[in-house]
């Protein structure tokens, strides 16, 4: 619930004026794809994630570089995953994310899984700024479990937990769920 209530701010942030008109491409996926109804795959976050203006994650851009026609790209892996579109559209999995929910990713870690807000971190705690994390050396704009980032993790993510003045967490468990419990 509370991600859903952070993914409506962003919306209305972002996007105000144009949600209702733009709504039409959400219902032609939900006409080409019935079960769908009601699914995570019910929302904006198909195909734009995150939900900010003009942004379209690789399934949007491949839907879109094929004008619209989701036929075509079924059979595309848009996030690479080794699932292509159709598979997991069928399975209720998301084809533009590797992960179960677009806003949240979950790093599975030998020190201790890390479960990362994107949602929130865009909304509230950067306010937008993508830089703060996307540079070309940096975190590439793909959520991949399989590629270790921990220099770059440590480096970004902890350096502005030290110096931003919040709660943020800087210490291991903070970050890192704790294997002791
Ligand atoms: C099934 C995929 C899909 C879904 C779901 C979807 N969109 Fe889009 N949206 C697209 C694509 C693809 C484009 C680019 C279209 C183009 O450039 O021709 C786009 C373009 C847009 C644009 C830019 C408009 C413009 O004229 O350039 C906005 C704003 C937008 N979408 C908002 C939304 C909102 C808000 C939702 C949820 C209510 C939503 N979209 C759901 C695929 C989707
Ligand atoms: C606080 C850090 C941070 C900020 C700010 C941030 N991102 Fe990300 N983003 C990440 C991380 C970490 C990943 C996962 C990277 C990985 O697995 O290597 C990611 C992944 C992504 C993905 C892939 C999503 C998926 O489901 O595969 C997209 C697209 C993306 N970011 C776009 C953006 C955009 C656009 C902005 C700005 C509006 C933004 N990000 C701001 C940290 C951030
Ligand atoms: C630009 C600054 C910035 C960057 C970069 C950043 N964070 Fe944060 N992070 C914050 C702030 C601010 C908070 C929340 C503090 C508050 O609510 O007052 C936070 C909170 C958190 C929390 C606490 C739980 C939550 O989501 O609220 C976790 C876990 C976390 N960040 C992980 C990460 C990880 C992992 C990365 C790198 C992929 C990262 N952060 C990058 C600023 C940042
Ligand atoms: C701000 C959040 C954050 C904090 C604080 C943090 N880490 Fe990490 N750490 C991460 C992220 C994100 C990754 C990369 C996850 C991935 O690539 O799967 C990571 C990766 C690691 C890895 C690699 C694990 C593996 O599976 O190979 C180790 C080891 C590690 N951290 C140790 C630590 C230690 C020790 C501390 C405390 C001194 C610490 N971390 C503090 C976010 C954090």
């Amino acid at each position: 619930m509370k991600f859903l209530i952070q993914r409506a701010v962003v919306l209305t942030v972002f996007l105000s004026g144009t949600t209702f008109a733009m709504k039409g491409v959400q219902n032609r996926f939900i006409s080409q794809y019935p079960d769908a109804a009601g699914t995570e795959l019910d929302t904006c976050e198909t195909c734009h994630s995150p939900v900010v203006k003009d942004f379209l994650n690789q399934y949007g851009l491949d839907l879109r570089n094929n004008n619209m026609n989701f036929l075509a790209v079924e059979k595309m892996d848009s996030d690479r995953d080794g699932m292509a579109n159709g598979e997991e559209i069928f399975g209720k999995l998301l084809p533009g994310s590797q992960s179960k929910s677009s806003g949240v990713f979950y790093f599975t870690n030998r020190m201790g899984n890390v479960t990362f807000d994107h949602d929130s971190h865009i909304d509230t705690y950067t306010r937008g700024l993508c830089v703060s994390c996307h540079q070309e050396f940096t975190f590439p704009k793909f959520f991949d479990d399989k590629t270790l980032v921990m220099d770059t993790a440590h480096d970004v993510c902890k350096t502005c937990h030290e110096t931003n003045g919040t709660w943020a967490p800087t210490d291991c468990v903070g970050c890192h769920e704790d294997k002791r419990e």
